[in-house]
């Protein structure tokens, strides 16, 4: 009985690891017989960072975001510039406000000690922002994997793919169409803001001259506007201050975003644009009003925005060093 038991436990796995790969698609457990343990070592390199800084998480969870949108999710925002190429990460769209690049490499470097030209970078990063969203108390998910790593990384492909803070609905919505996402997930997936910082760069045109008019943008709330400006003061050298977006829990994902957004406290006018349609308006309030909704249909919407324009099979490779085509 014992023995029958263990016998149909091994035959399970067996079948559970040996499960048949689709052409061109992703798969859970991707790693199950080649290297059993990456998912376990990301989520310990990811932890071991968020416990010495907790900004780690919204910094992975952005990157993945910045990957998959220029080129698909191949990791071409990791890679290096070199004196023939100005790399994405370059572009100032990531620098010098992206963070966790060192996270990356700690994990690579563990996994390519342990399972040789096995894991590819473009796989340890989804699998980052998802540990990033299970730290930050969000959903966990499953991560399909089986990316391989791009040869390219163009900075003059960013700004095209990745929406700039100063972007409409219409133009936030059509960036996300072109990605295969629909407005709805757009909604949904603006609901990161809810952690991590922004340097005061990204929005100071909205609480000094907005638009010429010497005062600042009128569909900010006021108060948030003085704060601001204290965090911000006009003029100031120091291009690296920076101001949580979710003041009151910038390290938990939760609905605050919403809630900020329909107090008028909208960091960006990327988000306080969501008021300004009835579709992306009631996206809003649903969610502002439902935790548990939001959560789910998040971590739905980052399995999805993890599988735009993935390479598999035999496209791409898996990169030895993620900083550096092989
Ligand atoms: C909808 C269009 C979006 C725009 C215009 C936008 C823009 C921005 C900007 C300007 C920052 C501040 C960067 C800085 O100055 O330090 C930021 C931060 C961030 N964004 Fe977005 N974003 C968008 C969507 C997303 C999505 C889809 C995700 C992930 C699913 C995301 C995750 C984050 C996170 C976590 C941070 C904080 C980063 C940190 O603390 O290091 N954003 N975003
Ligand atoms: C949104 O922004 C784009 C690009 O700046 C502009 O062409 C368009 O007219 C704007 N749409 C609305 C509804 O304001």
């Amino acid at each position: 009985m014992e023995i029958q038991s263990s016998k149909i436990l091994v035959l399970c796995l067996v079948m559970f690891c040996l499960s048949v790969q689709l052409e061109g698609q992703l798969q859970n457990d991707f790693y199950c017989n080649t290297c059993p343990s990456a998912e376990r070592i990301v989520m310990e390199e990811v932890r071991n960072a968020f416990m010495n800084d907790k900004g780690i998480a919204p910094g992975l969870i952005r990157m993945h975001f910045h990957d998959c949108f220029v080129r698909g999710c191949d990791a071409s925002i990791l890679i290096d510039s070199t004196s023939s190429n100005t790399a994405e990460k370059d572009s100032p769209a990531n620098n010098p406000s992206l963070r966790g690049f060192e996270v990356i490499d700690n994990a690579k470097a563990r996994l390519e000690s342990q399972c040789k030209g096995v894991v590819s970078c473009a796989d340890i990063l989804a699998f980052a922002a998802r540990d990033s969203v299970i730290l930050t108390r969000g959903r966990g998910y499953n991560v399909p994997a089986g990316r391989r790593d791009g040869r390219v990384s163009l900075n003059s492909e960013v700004f095209q793919n990745i929406p700039g803070p100063g972007s409409n609905v219409s133009v936030l919505t059509q960036r996300f169409v072109n990605k295969g996402l629909t407005k709805e997930e757009m909604v949904t997936l603006s609901g990161a803001h809810t952690i991590g910082r922004s340097h005061c760069t990204s929005f100071s045109n909205r609480i000094f001259n907005f638009g010429g008019t010497n005062g600042a943008d009128p569909t900010l709330d006021s108060n948030y506007v003085t704060q601001l400006q204290q965090q911000c003061p006009q003029g100031s050298t120091n291009s690296g201050l920076v101001v949580p977006m979710d003041p009151v829990t910038p390290f938990t994902s939760d609905v605050n975003y919403y809630q900020d957004v329909l107090a008028n406290r909208g960091l960006f006018t990327s988000d306080q644009t969501l008021l300004t349609d009835s579709t992306t308006l009631s996206e809003v309030n649903q969610n502002a009003g439902n935790q548990y909704l939001w959560l789910n249909k998040f971590a739905a919407a980052m399995v999805k925005m993890g599988q735009i324009d993935v390479l598999t099979g035999s496209d791409g490779e898996i990169r030895e060093n993620c900083r550096v085509i092989n």
